[in-house]
């Protein structure tokens, strides 16, 4: 099943959060189906410029051309985002004003069934975000060892039921090499107590979390990409990120807090207020903004979505 259609998460409180200056260079690190780049481009005049990353092939042909249909004054990067400082050297730009970034995958990756993102379909154990990633979710499956399986469900699905889920991989994949989604669902089911599979949400859910995240190293990409970024941000300059599961968002936290929080630096008798130190950047909201009820309503996927802002003050 192919389709375009993804509605864009945060889309207000995003756009308003980069707060946006017409004449300004802003990166979009995650294009997906320029739900958010449009409202960028909208924004600019002639001398701004949008630059927009995406790994997925699919994702930029789409919106290559919608983006045509507001303006020529975009640039699509069909590349990893952790890339972006040497995209940007390559551009010769040294400061850009804001960079969004809008997590996981696009609703067309997970409703697309050959791309095996998604529990509700039969589909080959894929997951890559660019067709030119070499891992497979059918690669991770078949080949890591039991300790290395049980780790990555721990750490990046933190199921409970980790090490049984791998021990049972790795005992049927002796028979033969497991191929597909299903045929995964059915390991995971057969690992876990009926009282959990009578839970609310999918028993399959975190363990494909936890390998979307290995397959594409996604915690990874994001550390780099963000400590790039914020590199390159322009005073007044600011990053927005909305992120859909809480490692992606601990990570967003504590990366935000190094830069805005400067330790033991409180007035006390021992410092002189003249060699009290402030921070270059700031957060622009301690607490995480999520969805409105309104949101929600129309868009179930949104209901994780938490958007953290960082700005560079000086
Ligand atoms: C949630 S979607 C973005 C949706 C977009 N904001 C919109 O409104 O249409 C995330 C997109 O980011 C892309 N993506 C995720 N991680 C990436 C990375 N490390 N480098 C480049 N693109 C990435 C995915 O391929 C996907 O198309």
């Amino acid at each position: 099943m192919k389709s375009n259609s993804h509605i864009p998460v945060l889309l207000n409180e995003a756009i308003s959060g980069l707060n946006i200056k017409s004449d300004g260079i802003y990166v979009d690190m995650t294009l997906g189906r320029a739900g958010h780049s449009s409202e960028i481009l909208k924004k600019l005049d002639s001398k701004g410029c949008l630059i927009a990353f995406d790994q997925d092939l699919e994702a930029v042909a789409y919106s290559k051309e919608r983006l045509s249909e507001i303006g020529q004054n975009f640039v699509i990067v069909n590349d990893n985002f952790k890339n972006i400082e040497k995209i940007l050297d390559q551009m010769n730009i040294s400061r850009v004003d804001g960079v969004l970034f809008d997590l996981g995958v696009s609703s067309p990756q997970f409703d697309e069934d050959y791309r095996g993102f998604s529990y509700r379909y039969d589909a080959p154990l894929d997951m890559r975000m660019s067709q030119e990633n070499p891992l497979t979710a059918r690669e991770v499956v078949n080949t890591y060892s039991l300790e290395k399986l049980t780790k990555i469900f721990k750490e990046y699905g933190e199921d409970k039921y980790s090490y049984n889920i791998a021990k049972n991989i790795c005992k049927r994949r002796s028979e033969k090499p497991i191929e597909t989604t299903f045929e995964l669902i059915d390991i995971i089911k057969a690992s876990k107590p009926i009282r959990e599979l009578e839970k609310v949400g999918h028993p399959a859910k975190q363990i494909f979390q936890a390998l979307r995240i290995e397959v594409n190293d996604e915690l990874n990409v994001l550390k780099e990409a963000l400590e790039g970024s914020i590199k390159r941000l322009n005073v007044n300059g600011r990053i927005v990120v909305i992120t859909f599961q809480s490692l992606e968002d601990k990570i967003t936290k504590n990366i935000f807090r190094k830069y805005s929080v400067i330790e033991g630096n409180r007035i006390n008798d021992y410092i002189d207020p003249k060699d009290i130190k402030t921070p270059d950047y700031k957060e622009i909201n301690r607490k995480v903004i999520t969805p409105s009820e309104d949101e929600l309503k129309v868009n179930r996927r949104s209901k994780s979505a938490k958007l953290r802002i960082l700005e560079k003050i000086k």
